[in-house]
Protein backbone atom coordinates (compact mmCIF):
# COMPACT_ATOMS: atom_id res chain seq x y z
CA UNK A 1 0.00 0.00 0.00
CA UNK A 2 1.54 3.02 -0.79
CA UNK A 3 1.48 6.05 1.20
CA UNK A 4 4.09 4.79 3.84
CA UNK A 5 5.81 7.54 5.26
CA UNK A 6 9.37 7.35 4.56
CA UNK A 7 12.63 6.37 7.22
CA UNK A 8 15.21 9.15 6.33
CA UNK A 9 17.99 6.65 6.27
CA UNK A 10 21.71 6.53 5.71
CA UNK A 11 23.36 5.26 2.07
CA UNK A 12 22.45 2.12 3.82
CA UNK A 13 19.46 0.53 5.02
CA UNK A 14 20.15 -2.08 7.71
CA UNK A 15 17.19 -4.72 9.12
CA UNK A 16 17.36 -6.65 11.81
CA UNK A 17 14.95 -9.96 11.08
CA UNK A 18 13.39 -11.65 13.81
CA UNK A 19 11.77 -14.58 12.34
CA UNK A 20 10.22 -15.59 15.67
CA UNK A 21 8.45 -18.89 16.04
CA UNK A 22 6.39 -21.60 14.31
CA UNK A 23 5.96 -21.03 10.50
CA UNK A 24 7.35 -16.85 11.65
CA UNK A 25 10.58 -18.91 10.79
CA UNK A 26 9.66 -20.61 7.86
CA UNK A 27 8.20 -17.69 5.90
CA UNK A 28 10.37 -14.91 6.41
CA UNK A 29 13.68 -16.33 5.38
CA UNK A 30 11.45 -16.25 1.83
CA UNK A 31 10.98 -12.65 2.35
CA UNK A 32 14.63 -11.88 2.86
CA UNK A 33 15.09 -14.12 -0.04
CA UNK A 34 13.49 -11.89 -1.73
CA UNK A 35 14.56 -8.63 -0.81
CA UNK A 36 17.88 -9.85 -1.24
CA UNK A 37 17.07 -10.50 -4.92
CA UNK A 38 15.69 -7.13 -5.73
CA UNK A 39 18.39 -5.49 -3.20
CA UNK A 40 21.48 -7.02 -5.47
CA UNK A 41 20.58 -4.14 -8.56
CA UNK A 42 19.86 -1.61 -6.78
CA UNK A 43 21.26 1.93 -5.61
CA UNK A 44 22.43 1.07 -2.04
CA UNK A 45 23.19 -2.15 0.03
CA UNK A 46 20.49 -3.73 2.30
CA UNK A 47 21.85 -5.03 5.29
CA UNK A 48 20.35 -7.99 7.13
CA UNK A 49 21.09 -8.81 11.53
CA UNK A 50 19.56 -11.92 12.16
CA UNK A 51 18.03 -12.13 15.43
CA UNK A 52 17.02 -15.33 17.44
CA UNK A 53 14.28 -13.92 19.92
CA UNK A 54 12.22 -16.48 19.94
CA UNK A 55 10.44 -19.14 22.37
CA UNK A 56 13.31 -21.77 22.04
CA UNK A 57 15.76 -18.37 23.49
CA UNK A 58 13.12 -18.22 26.08
CA UNK A 59 13.28 -21.20 27.11
CA UNK A 60 16.61 -22.62 27.33
CA UNK A 61 18.24 -18.76 28.37
CA UNK A 62 14.78 -17.43 29.92
CA UNK A 63 15.64 -14.23 27.97
CA UNK A 64 12.48 -12.43 25.80
CA UNK A 65 13.18 -8.89 25.16
CA UNK A 66 17.11 -8.66 25.97
CA UNK A 67 18.51 -5.77 27.84
CA UNK A 68 19.31 -2.75 25.45
CA UNK A 69 17.73 -4.08 22.63
CA UNK A 70 15.45 -1.34 22.39
CA UNK A 71 18.08 1.09 22.39
CA UNK A 72 20.28 -0.85 19.72
CA UNK A 73 17.23 -1.44 17.46
CA UNK A 74 16.33 2.99 17.75
CA UNK A 75 20.18 3.64 17.01
CA UNK A 76 21.38 0.96 14.77
CA UNK A 77 18.44 -0.05 12.41
CA UNK A 78 16.14 1.65 9.87
CA UNK A 79 13.82 -1.02 10.01
CA UNK A 80 12.34 -4.79 11.85
CA UNK A 81 11.27 -7.10 9.80
CA UNK A 82 9.51 -9.62 12.06
CA UNK A 83 7.90 -13.12 11.49
CA UNK A 84 5.74 -14.23 14.56
CA UNK A 85 5.75 -15.21 18.01
CA UNK A 86 3.92 -17.67 19.86
CA UNK A 87 4.56 -21.11 21.02
CA UNK A 88 2.30 -23.74 22.92
CA UNK A 89 5.32 -24.46 25.13
CA UNK A 90 4.74 -21.27 26.43
CA UNK A 91 1.11 -20.82 27.54
CA UNK A 92 1.36 -17.50 29.01
CA UNK A 93 2.95 -16.04 25.84
CA UNK A 94 4.66 -13.87 28.16
CA UNK A 95 8.05 -13.47 25.48
CA UNK A 96 5.88 -12.30 22.55
CA UNK A 97 4.29 -9.93 24.96
CA UNK A 98 7.65 -9.04 26.23
CA UNK A 99 9.13 -8.64 22.43
CA UNK A 100 6.42 -7.92 20.46
CA UNK A 101 4.51 -5.48 22.38
CA UNK A 102 7.46 -4.34 24.46
CA UNK A 103 8.95 -3.08 20.41
CA UNK A 104 5.80 -1.56 19.68
CA UNK A 105 5.26 0.44 23.00
CA UNK A 106 9.13 1.09 23.96
CA UNK A 107 9.95 2.07 20.31
CA UNK A 108 6.40 3.90 20.02
CA UNK A 109 5.39 2.62 17.12
CA UNK A 110 1.67 4.07 17.71
CA UNK A 111 0.35 3.80 13.81
CA UNK A 112 -0.67 0.09 13.39
CA UNK A 113 -1.21 0.28 9.34
CA UNK A 114 -2.97 -2.78 7.84
CA UNK A 115 -4.01 -2.69 4.84
CA UNK A 116 -7.05 -4.80 2.81
CA UNK A 117 -6.43 -5.47 -0.52
CA UNK A 118 -7.88 -7.70 -2.39
CA UNK A 119 -5.04 -8.52 -4.99
CA UNK A 120 -7.12 -11.59 -7.42
CA UNK A 121 -10.64 -11.27 -7.55
CA UNK A 122 -11.44 -14.86 -6.49
CA UNK A 123 -9.85 -14.67 -3.48
CA UNK A 124 -12.75 -13.46 -1.80
CA UNK A 125 -15.53 -15.20 -0.10
CA UNK A 126 -17.91 -12.58 -0.59
CA UNK A 127 -19.64 -12.96 -3.18
CA UNK A 128 -19.94 -10.70 -6.52
CA UNK A 129 -16.85 -8.46 -5.31
CA UNK A 130 -13.66 -7.12 -7.56
CA UNK A 131 -10.69 -5.59 -6.44
CA UNK A 132 -11.61 -2.15 -6.72
CA UNK A 133 -14.25 -2.96 -4.20
CA UNK A 134 -12.27 -3.90 -1.78
CA UNK A 135 -9.66 -1.65 -1.12
CA UNK A 136 -8.48 -0.10 2.29
CA UNK A 137 -6.77 1.07 5.13
CA UNK A 138 -7.35 0.08 8.62
CA UNK A 139 -5.05 2.61 11.16
CA UNK A 140 -5.27 0.30 14.43
CA UNK A 141 -4.14 2.17 17.33
CA UNK A 142 -0.82 0.49 18.85
CA UNK A 143 0.45 1.77 22.19
CA UNK A 144 -2.46 1.85 24.17
CA UNK A 145 -5.39 0.63 25.34
CA UNK A 146 -6.74 -2.52 26.49
CA UNK A 147 -3.15 -3.78 25.59
CA UNK A 148 -0.79 -2.05 27.91
CA UNK A 149 -1.15 -4.72 30.70
CA UNK A 150 -2.37 -2.37 33.28
CA UNK A 151 -4.61 -4.64 35.95
CA UNK A 152 -4.11 -7.73 38.17
CA UNK A 153 -5.95 -10.42 39.99
CA UNK A 154 -7.33 -10.46 43.14
CA UNK A 155 -8.43 -13.47 45.69
CA UNK A 156 -7.03 -15.56 42.43
CA UNK A 157 -7.62 -19.47 42.58
CA UNK A 158 -10.16 -19.01 44.76
CA UNK A 159 -13.96 -18.73 44.00
CA UNK A 160 -14.38 -14.80 44.55
CA UNK A 161 -11.41 -14.30 42.03
CA UNK A 162 -11.41 -10.70 40.58
CA UNK A 163 -9.61 -10.35 36.94
CA UNK A 164 -9.05 -6.47 36.25
CA UNK A 165 -8.37 -4.88 32.84
CA UNK A 166 -7.93 -1.24 32.14
CA UNK A 167 -8.21 0.21 29.15
CA UNK A 168 -6.14 2.90 28.85
CA UNK A 169 -6.47 5.89 26.42
CA UNK A 170 -4.33 9.46 26.55
CA UNK A 171 -5.62 12.39 24.31
CA UNK A 172 -2.20 12.25 23.11
CA UNK A 173 -2.72 8.56 22.06
CA UNK A 174 -5.89 8.93 20.50
CA UNK A 175 -5.58 12.08 18.81
CA UNK A 176 -2.30 11.51 17.50
CA UNK A 177 -3.82 8.13 15.41
CA UNK A 178 -6.71 10.12 14.19
CA UNK A 179 -4.67 12.94 13.09
CA UNK A 180 -2.30 10.25 11.06
CA UNK A 181 -5.89 8.53 9.49
CA UNK A 182 -6.73 11.75 8.13
CA UNK A 183 -3.87 13.01 6.94
CA UNK A 184 -2.84 9.82 4.98
CA UNK A 185 -6.45 9.60 3.42
CA UNK A 186 -5.46 13.47 2.31
CA UNK A 187 -2.78 12.11 0.85
CA UNK A 188 -3.66 9.49 -1.06
CA UNK A 189 -6.58 11.64 -2.25
CA UNK A 190 -9.28 8.98 -0.39
CA UNK A 191 -12.32 10.79 0.64
CA UNK A 192 -13.57 8.11 3.17
CA UNK A 193 -12.17 8.16 7.17
CA UNK A 194 -14.39 5.70 9.43
CA UNK A 195 -13.79 6.40 13.52
CA UNK A 196 -15.09 3.12 14.67
CA UNK A 197 -15.41 2.54 18.83
CA UNK A 198 -17.90 1.22 21.31
CA UNK A 199 -19.08 4.59 23.38
CA UNK A 200 -22.36 3.69 23.78
CA UNK A 201 -20.97 0.84 26.00
CA UNK A 202 -17.57 2.17 27.00
CA UNK A 203 -18.56 5.69 28.43
CA UNK A 204 -15.43 6.84 29.34
CA UNK A 205 -12.79 5.89 27.08
CA UNK A 206 -14.19 5.88 24.40
CA UNK A 207 -16.29 8.84 24.92
CA UNK A 208 -12.43 10.38 25.04
CA UNK A 209 -12.37 8.96 21.45
CA UNK A 210 -15.56 10.47 20.31
CA UNK A 211 -14.51 14.07 21.91
CA UNK A 212 -10.99 13.76 19.90
CA UNK A 213 -12.35 12.85 16.32
CA UNK A 214 -15.03 15.27 16.52
CA UNK A 215 -12.20 17.93 17.27
CA UNK A 216 -10.21 16.78 14.65
CA UNK A 217 -12.50 15.91 11.70
CA UNK A 218 -13.33 20.16 11.89
CA UNK A 219 -9.60 20.73 10.63
CA UNK A 220 -10.29 18.08 7.54
CA UNK A 221 -13.51 19.15 6.19
CA UNK A 222 -12.60 17.98 2.48
CA UNK A 223 -12.61 14.26 3.77
CA UNK A 224 -15.55 12.53 4.03
CA UNK A 225 -15.64 11.38 7.78
CA UNK A 226 -18.46 9.25 9.51
CA UNK A 227 -18.50 7.05 12.67
CA UNK A 228 -19.87 3.23 13.26
CA UNK A 229 -19.91 1.75 16.49
CA UNK A 230 -17.45 -1.58 16.00
CA UNK A 231 -20.21 -3.99 15.57
CA UNK A 232 -21.93 -1.95 12.98
CA UNK A 233 -18.49 -1.79 11.37
CA UNK A 234 -17.77 -5.29 11.18
CA UNK A 235 -21.36 -6.01 9.86
CA UNK A 236 -20.95 -2.95 7.44
CA UNK A 237 -17.52 -4.85 6.20
CA UNK A 238 -18.94 -7.86 5.05
CA UNK A 239 -21.94 -6.62 3.81
CA UNK A 240 -20.25 -3.78 1.54
CA UNK A 241 -16.48 -3.19 1.57
CA UNK A 242 -16.73 -0.74 -1.18
CA UNK A 243 -17.82 1.75 1.11
CA UNK A 244 -14.62 2.24 3.54
CA UNK A 245 -11.10 3.93 2.14
CA UNK A 246 -9.82 4.24 5.72
CA UNK A 247 -10.97 2.97 9.38
CA UNK A 248 -9.31 4.20 12.80
CA UNK A 249 -9.97 2.31 15.62
CA UNK A 250 -8.25 1.71 19.06
CA UNK A 251 -5.81 -1.35 19.44
CA UNK A 252 -8.23 -4.51 20.31
CA UNK A 253 -10.75 -3.61 17.84
CA UNK A 254 -7.88 -3.16 14.97
CA UNK A 255 -6.49 -6.61 16.10
CA UNK A 256 -9.90 -8.53 15.47
CA UNK A 257 -11.05 -6.39 12.23
CA UNK A 258 -7.31 -6.78 10.78
CA UNK A 259 -8.07 -10.71 10.61
CA UNK A 260 -11.67 -9.93 9.48
CA UNK A 261 -10.25 -7.64 6.54
CA UNK A 262 -7.39 -10.79 5.64
CA UNK A 263 -10.08 -12.87 5.32
CA UNK A 264 -12.13 -11.13 2.78
CA UNK A 265 -9.10 -10.81 0.99
CA UNK A 266 -8.19 -13.82 0.39
CA UNK A 267 -6.83 -14.72 4.41
CA UNK A 268 -4.29 -14.73 7.11
CA UNK A 269 -1.31 -15.94 4.54
CA UNK A 270 -1.73 -13.01 2.18
CA UNK A 271 -2.37 -10.53 5.04
CA UNK A 272 0.96 -7.32 5.61
CA UNK A 273 1.18 -4.91 8.16
CA UNK A 274 3.81 -2.27 9.77
CA UNK A 275 4.58 -0.64 13.30
CA UNK A 276 5.27 2.21 12.69
CA UNK A 277 6.41 6.06 14.31
CA UNK A 278 7.05 7.93 10.99
CA UNK A 279 10.57 9.08 10.49
CA UNK A 280 11.67 6.25 13.35
CA UNK A 281 12.86 2.71 13.35
CA UNK A 282 9.62 0.56 12.55
CA UNK A 283 8.28 -3.01 12.53
CA UNK A 284 6.85 -5.15 9.87
CA UNK A 285 5.05 -8.50 10.17
CA UNK A 286 1.92 -10.11 8.29
CA UNK A 287 -0.91 -10.04 10.23
CA UNK A 288 -1.07 -13.91 10.85
CA UNK A 289 0.57 -15.81 13.99
CA UNK A 290 3.08 -18.46 14.51
CA UNK A 291 0.19 -21.44 13.57
CA UNK A 292 1.41 -24.26 15.57
CA UNK A 293 -1.19 -26.11 13.54
CA UNK A 294 1.27 -25.48 9.71
CA UNK A 295 4.76 -25.30 11.70
CA UNK A 296 6.98 -27.73 10.80
CA UNK A 297 5.63 -28.54 6.93
CA UNK A 298 6.62 -26.37 4.96
CA UNK A 299 3.74 -25.54 3.36
CA UNK A 300 3.00 -21.85 5.17
CA UNK A 301 1.84 -19.01 2.66
CA UNK A 302 4.98 -16.56 2.80
CA UNK A 303 3.50 -14.27 0.27
CA UNK A 304 2.23 -12.02 3.46
CA UNK A 305 5.50 -11.98 4.35
CA UNK A 306 6.58 -10.73 1.15
CA UNK A 307 3.58 -8.01 0.52
CA UNK A 308 4.86 -6.68 4.34
CA UNK A 309 8.37 -6.62 3.05
CA UNK A 310 6.98 -3.96 0.12
CA UNK A 311 5.52 -2.21 2.97
CA UNK A 312 8.90 -2.04 4.37
CA UNK A 313 10.34 -0.93 1.38
CA UNK A 314 8.16 1.80 0.71
CA UNK A 315 9.19 2.59 4.12
CA UNK A 316 12.54 3.11 3.41
CA UNK A 317 12.31 4.82 -0.31
CA UNK A 318 12.99 1.88 -2.04
CA UNK A 319 10.00 2.32 -4.43
CA UNK A 320 10.74 0.39 -7.31
CA UNK A 321 11.98 -2.66 -5.34
CA UNK A 322 9.15 -2.62 -3.54
CA UNK A 323 6.31 -2.57 -6.68
CA UNK A 324 8.30 -5.30 -8.03
CA UNK A 325 7.84 -7.84 -5.01
CA UNK A 326 3.72 -6.29 -5.61
CA UNK A 327 4.09 -7.27 -8.93
CA UNK A 328 5.66 -10.79 -8.78
CA UNK A 329 2.95 -11.52 -6.25
CA UNK A 330 0.45 -10.82 -8.18
CA UNK A 331 1.79 -12.99 -11.29
CA UNK A 332 1.82 -15.63 -8.28
CA UNK A 333 -1.59 -15.32 -7.82
CA UNK A 334 -2.67 -15.55 -11.21
CA UNK A 335 -0.49 -18.26 -12.02
CA UNK A 336 -1.98 -19.93 -8.93
CA UNK A 337 1.75 -20.81 -8.15
CA UNK A 338 0.72 -20.62 -4.69
CA UNK A 339 0.79 -22.96 -1.24
CA UNK A 340 -2.23 -24.71 -0.11
CA UNK A 341 -4.13 -22.48 1.71
CA UNK A 342 -4.93 -20.51 -1.52
CA UNK A 343 -5.71 -23.67 -3.26
CA UNK A 344 -2.21 -24.34 -4.82
CA UNK A 345 0.43 -27.33 -4.12
CA UNK A 346 3.53 -25.38 -3.28
CA UNK A 347 5.57 -25.52 -0.66
CA UNK A 348 7.07 -22.18 1.37
CA UNK A 349 10.59 -22.53 -0.08
CA UNK A 350 9.53 -23.09 -4.06
CA UNK A 351 6.82 -20.11 -3.94
CA UNK A 352 10.01 -18.11 -2.13
CA UNK A 353 11.88 -19.01 -4.66
CA UNK A 354 9.82 -18.54 -7.65
CA UNK A 355 8.82 -14.66 -6.35
CA UNK A 356 12.59 -13.85 -5.87
CA UNK A 357 12.96 -14.97 -9.46
CA UNK A 358 9.85 -12.72 -10.62
CA UNK A 359 10.61 -9.90 -8.50
CA UNK A 360 13.94 -9.31 -9.91
CA UNK A 361 12.63 -10.23 -13.53
CA UNK A 362 10.05 -7.09 -12.57
CA UNK A 363 12.59 -4.60 -11.60
CA UNK A 364 14.70 -5.20 -14.48
CA UNK A 365 11.54 -4.83 -16.64
CA UNK A 366 11.01 -1.06 -15.11
CA UNK A 367 14.59 -0.20 -15.45
CA UNK A 368 13.98 -1.09 -19.60
CA UNK A 369 10.60 0.95 -19.62
P1 LIG B 1 -2.47 -17.66 13.44
O1 LIG B 1 -2.52 -16.41 12.66
O2 LIG B 1 -1.13 -18.12 13.85
O3 LIG B 1 -3.17 -18.82 12.61
C1 LIG B 1 -4.55 -18.93 12.39
C2 LIG B 1 -4.79 -19.82 11.18
O4 LIG B 1 -4.60 -19.06 9.99
C3 LIG B 1 -3.81 -20.97 11.06
O5 LIG B 1 -4.24 -22.09 11.74
C4 LIG B 1 -3.73 -21.19 9.57
O6 LIG B 1 -4.75 -22.04 9.17
C5 LIG B 1 -3.98 -19.82 9.00
N1 LIG B 1 -2.72 -19.14 8.63
C6 LIG B 1 -2.10 -18.13 9.29
N2 LIG B 1 -1.01 -17.76 8.65
C7 LIG B 1 -0.89 -18.54 7.56
C8 LIG B 1 0.06 -18.63 6.50
N3 LIG B 1 1.14 -17.82 6.41
N4 LIG B 1 -0.14 -19.56 5.55
C9 LIG B 1 -1.22 -20.37 5.59
N5 LIG B 1 -2.14 -20.33 6.57
C10 LIG B 1 -1.99 -19.42 7.54
O7 LIG B 1 -3.39 -17.45 14.73
P2 LIG B 1 -3.60 -18.36 16.03
O8 LIG B 1 -3.65 -19.80 15.65
O9 LIG B 1 -4.73 -17.75 16.75
O10 LIG B 1 -2.31 -18.10 16.90
C11 LIG B 1 -1.17 -18.98 16.94
C12 LIG B 1 -0.08 -18.33 17.79
O11 LIG B 1 0.40 -17.16 17.13
C13 LIG B 1 -0.56 -17.86 19.16
O12 LIG B 1 0.47 -18.10 20.08
C14 LIG B 1 -0.78 -16.37 18.98
O13 LIG B 1 -0.66 -15.65 20.17
C15 LIG B 1 0.33 -16.05 18.02
N6 LIG B 1 0.13 -14.84 17.20
C16 LIG B 1 1.23 -14.09 17.00
C17 LIG B 1 1.16 -12.98 16.16
C18 LIG B 1 2.39 -12.18 15.95
O14 LIG B 1 3.46 -12.54 16.40
N7 LIG B 1 2.32 -11.07 15.26
C19 LIG B 1 -0.04 -12.68 15.52
C20 LIG B 1 -1.17 -13.48 15.74
C21 LIG B 1 -1.07 -14.58 16.58
C1 LIG C 1 -1.28 -9.27 16.08
C2 LIG C 1 -1.30 -10.32 17.17
C3 LIG C 1 -0.84 -9.73 18.49
C4 LIG C 1 -1.80 -8.63 18.87
C5 LIG C 1 -0.70 -10.76 19.65
C6 LIG C 1 0.28 -11.83 19.30
C7 LIG C 1 -0.33 -10.12 20.95
O1 LIG C 1 -2.55 -10.90 17.26
O2 LIG C 1 -0.22 -8.66 15.86
O3 LIG C 1 -2.30 -9.07 15.42
O4 LIG C 1 -2.88 -8.88 19.41
O5 LIG C 1 -1.49 -7.48 18.59
MN1 LIG D 1 -3.91 -10.32 15.64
Amino acid sequence: MPGIPLRNGGPAARIAVIPGDGIGAEVTPQAVKVLKAVAAPARRPLEFVELDWSADKYLRQNVSLPVGAVEMMRDEFDAILFGALGDPRVPSNQHAADILLGLRFKLDLYVNARPVELLDNRLTPLRDRSEKELRLMIFRENTEGLYVGVGGFFKKGTPDEIAVQEDVNSRKGVERIIRYAFEYARQQGVKRVCMSDKSNAMIFAHDLWQRVFKEVRQEYTDIDSRHLYIDTLVMELVRDPSQFDVIVTCNLFGDIISDLGAQLAGGLGLAPSGNIHPGKTSLFEPVHGSAPNLAGKGIANPLGSVLTSAMMLEFLGWKPEAAALRTAVRAALRENYATPDLGGDKHTVEVGDWLATKSAEALAQQHYK
